[in-house]
This record gives structure tokens, sequence and C-alpha cells, in this order.
């Protein structure tokens, strides 16, 4: 097991380049199913989700090769249907191989995810989209068992804009027969992608982005060839390391518009943003001090549930008081304790977490990971601690960042990553 030493008061000062979406990569490798053939996709990050994807698509009977970034996933005329348990508890987001089956092979099998560190996570949403579009839908022995000899187009309204039940729609609706109609679609940036790699892909899309989609089912699709979005959380986690250093911190290779709600607010604390066609300038080093921000977590454009561990870590060095309202998952705070045993000043009550902020409010310590954003938030704190931090059970980090230290490093922070007896 790995963890990660920081040394802290280092002043940030540097340019990185962003790495390939998490959240993009992952819906867009489910979709591979959907088509024969060799699929490639670059700009794919190198991290544990995308692995334990790969290894299931393997699982299926796909012939997956990967360097540099670059994916290729060959696709048989005829695989497996069944996503085991095993599988499917290490990476929760194999749900989103359940429309792809039932489209495209009319049968699937596949664990129930079950919930993780940050909430219970249903998939209620997913499986009365299917239903909507004919599937038939079973339960048993953790399993969901979904058959449907062709799905029929129809209108799904979703309640809230979940983004796995808007992809795993979207997927499955590209073969089903008509037209269907998502209603309270999910609007991230991923779900544009996914429809852009599914519309070179043949599939007949209109609406990808905003609150409803519309698409048009076509008898087959074509094997993709896809380069993946930047990943606009690792571009806010990257920013946000300068106002923990109150230094300048530059991003290439990413898209100034998926961060606008995140990008007010991180202007707000008195960080200088300069944007251009691919990157983003964060400068805190002209300034003394923070000032206190409050934020809410909502669906896309607003600001992003990904972002708030590592938000309230900033949050924790501005000179006032602020509040944090998580709106997503019921049990995203877990990062709180932690950053209190570094010295911060944070009181929850259920989820709303109240943040008396102060300069160099972080002592150097021994911290425990508890879940992937958590772990990047804890990692922060230490960049502004005054000695060395040490972030165990590293590897929820390993899920959703590519090489976060190597990156942090060419900024100029002191952070290593060691061995942990
Ligand atoms: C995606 O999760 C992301 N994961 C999450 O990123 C992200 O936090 C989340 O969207 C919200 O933006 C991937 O894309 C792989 P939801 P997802 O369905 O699809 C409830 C990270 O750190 N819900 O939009 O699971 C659910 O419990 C991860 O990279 C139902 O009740 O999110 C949650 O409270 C964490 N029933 C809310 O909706 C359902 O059927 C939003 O979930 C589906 C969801």
């Amino acid at each position: 097991m790995d963890r990660i030493k920081v040394v802290g008061r280092k002043k940030l000062n540097g340019e990185v380049s962003a790495s390939g979406a998490k959240n993009s990569a992952l819906p867009i490798l489910f979709a591979t199913l959907l088509a024969e053939g060799e699929n490639i996709l670059t700009n794919v990050p190198d991290l544990a989700d995308i692995h334990s994807t790969s290894n299931l698509l393997k699982t299926l009977g796909c012939k997956v090769e990967f360097k540099n970034n670059r994916y290729s996933i060959f696709r048989p005329k005829k695989i497996e249907t069944e996503a085991p348990y095993d599988l499917v508890r290490k990476m929760r987001a194999s749900i989103l191989c359940l429309g792809p089956l039932v489209a495209k092979e009319k049968t699937a099998k596949v664990s129930l995810p079950g919930g993780c560190a940050i909430g219970a996570r249903p998939i209620n949403f997913h499986l009365e989209a299917l239903k909507k579009l004919g599937a038939k839908i079973r339960l048993e022995d953790g399993y969901v068992f979904a058959d449907a000899e062709k799905l029929i187009g129809d209108k799904v309204v979703f309640d809230i804009p979940t983004v796995g039940g808007t992809e795993n729609i979207l997927m499955a609706a590209t073969l089903a027969r008509g037209e269907t109609v998502i209603e309270n679609a999910a609007r991230e940036p991923e779900i544009m992608d996914l429809a852009d790699c599914l519309t070179e892909m043949g599939a007949k899309i209109e609406g990808a982005g905003t609150s409803t989609i519309r698409v048009q089912g076509v008898d087959q699709l074509k094997p993709a060839n896809h380069k993946i979005i930047s990943d606009r959380i690792e571009v806010g986690t990257l920013l946000i390391s300068a106002g923990l250093t109150l230094g300048k911190v530059k991003v290439t290779n990413c898209n100034p518009s998926h961060l606008e709600s995140f990008l007010d607010k991180l202007s707000e604390t008195g960080i200088k943003i300069t944007t251009g066609k691919d990157w983003i300038q964060a400068d805190a080093s002209h300034l003394k001090e923070l000032q206190p921000v409050s934020i809410t977590t909502a669906p896309y454009p607003g600001f992003p549930t990904d972002l708030q561990a590592q938000f309230m870590t900033l949050m924790c060095v501005a000179n006032g008081t602020s509040q944090i309202q998580e709106t997503i998952f019921e049990n995203r705070f877990m990062h709180v304790p932690e950053l209190v045993r570094m010295g911060a000043n944070i009181q929850t009550n259920l989820r709303l977490a109240t943040i008396i902020g102060k300069k160099e409010a972080f002592q150097p310590a021994t911290v425990m990971a508890t879940d992937l954003r958590a772990s990047a938030s804890l990692i922060l704190a230490g960049l502004n601690a005054d000695g060395i931090t040490r972030v165990k059970r590293i590897y929820h980090l390993d899920r959703g960042y590519e090489k976060l230290e190597n990156k942090l490093t060419q900024l100029g922070a002191d952070v290593i990553r060691e061995k942990d007896e």
C-alpha cells in the first residue's frame, strides 16, 4: 500500500498539462460494446478505474490494448453478457455496461454496484428508464437481469439529472427502434463527449448538453475513433493548489468553458483567473490572504460536487467564515475529520459545513484518505502545512488522478509517493 508524503509551504509556480477525463473515458469505454470491430480511444487517463473497466471489457470477450494513453478495444461479434460481482464491486461505474449490452446483445446480467463511501448511490433511475424502453428487469442474488428482444424508443423523464442514468439510457437508445427523448437529462461535459463519440459511431443524437436529448435509433454503429476531453476535476484540483501556497499555476490542454461556475467562485476568493482557448491560470502570488466564499454543489453547470472537498481545503485557509452545502451525495464530508486533525476549524450539520478559516490553518499530520476526492483535499492541505504531512490509503487517489504527485512536483511542490509499511 502506498502513501503520499508532502513537505508543505513550498510556493507553487509553474505549468502542467491536464489529463483525459476519467468520467468521460469510463462511459465511452462501455460504449465500445455497441459496435463490432476495433475502437480507438486517445487521451485516456492512466488510472485504476480505467484499468478496472478494461478488465471488465476483457472478461466480456473484448481484446484490449493500451499504450501512452491510447486504447484499442476490439469488440468481437459474439461477447459474454455477464459483469461479475468481483469486478463490479471494484468500480461501480461498471453498471454503465447494462445499457449497451441489453441494446446490442438483447440480454445482460450485471452485479448491483452497491453503495460506496460517499453514499448509497442506487441505480433505480437507470432501471426505470430501461424498463420504459421495453427491457424486462429482474433483481436476483445481487444481480440485475435485463432482457429485450428489441428496445423501443420512448420518453424518459428523470426525477433528477442523473449522470450515469443519462449515459446508460443514451447508449441504449442509439440502437432502439424509433425515437427516445430523455427529459431532465444530465448536462455535464462528459455527457456531451459521450454523445460526440456515439455520433462519430453513427448514432443520431440531438440536444446533448441540454436537459432534453433526442435519439433516433439506428440498426448498427461503427467502431469509435475518439479523443477524450480533458478532466475538469483534475484541472480544478490543480488550480486550487495555487491558493493553498499563494503561488501561480497554469493548466494547459483544458477547456475553461467546462469550469465556469467553479472559476467564478475561485476568483471570488481573490485569486486572479485568466484563461485562453485551452488553458487556465490561477494566480494568488499577489495576495496576502484569501477571501472566504460559500458554495452549494449542484448538477452541471452548477458547482461540481467532485470539487467540493478540494474547495473546502481552500476555505480552511481563507480569512473568515464560509459555508459549503453538499446537495448531491448524502455522505461527502468524510474529509472533514481528517482536515480538523490538521488544525482546520469546521463544523458540519448533515449536508452543511461551516468553515472558520484562517491563514496557514494547517499543521502537518499523518491522515487517512477515505475516498477519491477526499484524498486530493488532504494532499492540498499538506501543501499549506508547515512540515511533513503523510496521506495514507492513497489507492483512493489512484482511482481518479493520473500521477498527481508528479504534476504537483512539476509545479514546485515537494510531494513524493512512498511505501506505507
Ligand atoms: C457521476 O456519478 C460521477 N461518476 C461522479 O464522480 C459524480 O460525483 C456524479 O456523477 C455527480 O456529478 C462518474 O461519472 C463515473 P448521479 P453518478 O447518477 O453517475 C442519486 C468522482 O469523484 N441517484 O448523477 O453515480 C445518487 O445517489 C465521482 O469522480 C439515485 O438516487 O452520479 C446521487 O445522490 C464521484 N438513483 C445523485 O443521484 C439513480 O438511479 C447523483 O448521482 C442514480 C442516481
